[in-house]
């Protein structure tokens, strides 16, 4: 950090946590039994300064497993990378345990109670996307390299680089020889790429273990560059396999071209009927459960001067498209969507093939918005896919994962906590947003756990997530940190207030 905005921060920081005069001295100081003194945030903001390198080696040691959960090779790397996670937690002194079962492990620590003070769960996750198409990465995904003030690496932002900075925050009271202001329990799991299985299963009988005042999770992004937000919604997700069968084998296309019902164009009608050309899709019933966006909302949003052209520009695109009557930002983050992930179908090889394929695939997911579950679009798919497929095929719908939408209250004495945190480790206030992506485990959670959640992306819209060239900014993994360092203190501050 440029030695003018650490001094920006640091007033900001003075202002936050003592600037309401000599009277609110008290109400703040930490509630550890004997201890009365304001802990020393300019003495971790030194440690910190002090151990950029050591931190940034700690994220490459991390990143250079490749904790693949998708493909089942990669299943010692996977275990690898949680027991390297699982260590980093033990070094620090935190009670640490492996929750095993069908699926990639978690790792569960926490640090003891604190009298009087808040108990707050960090989540995140060590899994990665796949990193191909390999050929397209400028420097291997494994390989971490900062190149032009960025981290290049699968995991980097996506949550390896986002997570460690929570680890590393905590961390840096006890290297300046403070306890924490509160008791912090940390939960990682290796499957959020793939649907969060062994968490949603585990996650009832986990919920004493797991029982907190707040949750923090940094697996999202800034608003843009120079901006960071807390993220209050987050789309949910409902994700299928499409299965269509033919003839029992690959047919000579001029011999039967004509007489059968070819899967490949029978798969290709069924997912353009899914959806209309104004954007709406077409699944019976799909927009009932709908929640509209209300009036405040939506002129929040327009407050937040949003560029179509700037984002096709960055994209690579002739113009944006979508659902018509809503904003790019509404489509994103308010509404439902509907894409295709992958087809598969006939022949892929050199040259020509004159074949009727006997089967054709595709994996395609909607994105939900408050009140919609998962299991009820796949019902309204099932409907979908009977009344469409034409005959001579059958389909199979193979449901893949979901989780619901959520939206919490962003008018609550953690957010304004994690707000005031974010502008000491930014050095500016964040603002508001929803996201369109999707943490389906996070619904669960407020069901079991607490509906507090505090959504901090440290991220950049355009750090290549689950894309080549994955890419976290350096600055932005220090001032993560630096925020992660002082949240602790406002959410511990803030509720002492309250009490
Ligand atoms: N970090 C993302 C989710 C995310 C991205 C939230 C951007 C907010 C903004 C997460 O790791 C992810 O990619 N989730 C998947 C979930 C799916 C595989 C069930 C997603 O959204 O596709
Ligand atoms: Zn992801």
């Amino acid at each position: 950090m440029l030695v003018g905005q650490l001094a920006i921060a640091r007033q900001l920081n003075q202002l936050i946590f003592y600037g309401h005069g000599p009277s609110n001295l008290q109400a703040l100081s930490p509630k550890c039994p004997g201890d009365t003194l304001m802990p020393d945030l300019d003495a971790i903001d030194r440690y910190l300064e002090q151990h950029r390198a050591a931190h940034l080696e700690q994220l490459f040691e991390w990143l250079r497993i490749p904790s693949v959960s998708a493909d089942s090779h990669f299943r010692p790397e996977v275990e690898r990378a949680a027991a390297w996670v699982e260590q980093l937690c033990r070094g620090n002194g935190w009670q640490t345990e492996r929750i095993e079962g069908d699926g990639p492990p978690m790792v569960v620590a926490s640090t003891p109670p604190v009298a009087s003070a808040p108990c707050v769960l960090v989540y995140g996750h060590y899994d990665v996307q796949p990193a191909d198409p390999l050929e397209l990465w400028h420097s291997p995904p494994f390989d971490p390299q900062v190149r032009d003030g960025n981290i290049y690496a699968r995991g980097a932002t996506d949550d390896k680089g986002q997570l460690l900075t929570h680890l590393l925050g905590a961390a840096a009271w006890q290297g300046t020889g403070q306890p924490l202001p509160l008791q912090l329990k940390v939960l990682i799991e290796g499957e959020e790429e793939v649907g969060s299985g062994l968490l949603e299963q585990k996650l009832p009988e986990l919920a004493d273990r797991l029982a907190c005042d707040a949750i923090v999770i940094s697996d999202s992004s800034q608003y843009g560059p120079g901006q960071p937000a807390i993220t209050y919604g987050l789309r949910g997700i409902a994700y299928f396999e499409l299965r269509l069968s033919g003839p029992k084998q690959d047919l000579h296309s001029g011999l039967f071209g004509g007489a059968v019902t070819n899967p490949a164009l029978a798969l290709a009608n069924l997912l353009t009927a899914m959806r209309s050309a104004d954007g709406r899709i077409n699944l019976p019933e799909f927009y009932d459960a709908v929640q509209p966006l209300d009036a405040e909302e939506r002129a929040q949003w327009q407050g937040l001067n949003f560029s179509d052209q700037q984002l096709a520009q960055q994209l690579q695109v002739s113009g944006l498209t979508g659902e018509s009557g809503y904003s790019t930002l509404e489509r994103r983050w308010g509404r439902p969507s509907f894409d295709v992930h992958g087809l598969t179908s006939g022949y892929q090889g050199e040259g020509g093939k004159t074949i009727i394929p006997a089967r054709a695939s595709a994996k395609l997911s909607f994105r939900l918005v408050p009140n919609q579950h998962p299991d009820q679009v796949a019902d309204q798919l099932r409907r979908f896919v009977a009344q469409h497929t034409p005959p001579g095929v059958t389909c199979e719908v193979v449901d893949l994962h979901g989780g619901q939408a959520v939206v919490v209250d962003r008018h609550t004495p953690p957010m304004a906590a994690a707000a005031r945190a974010i502008a000491a480790g930014f050095g500016r206030a964040p603002v508001f947003i929803r996201e369109g992506g999707s943490i389906p485990i996070v619904s669960l959670m407020v069901e079991h756990l607490t509906d507090q959640v505090l959504l901090m992306g440290w991220g950049q819209a355009d750090d290549n997530a689950h894309s080549p060239n994955e890419k976290f900014a350096l600055e932005d993994f220090y001032r993560g940190i630096r925020t992660s360092s002082h949240l602790w203190q406002a959410l511990a501050s803030a509720a002492s207030a309250e009490a």
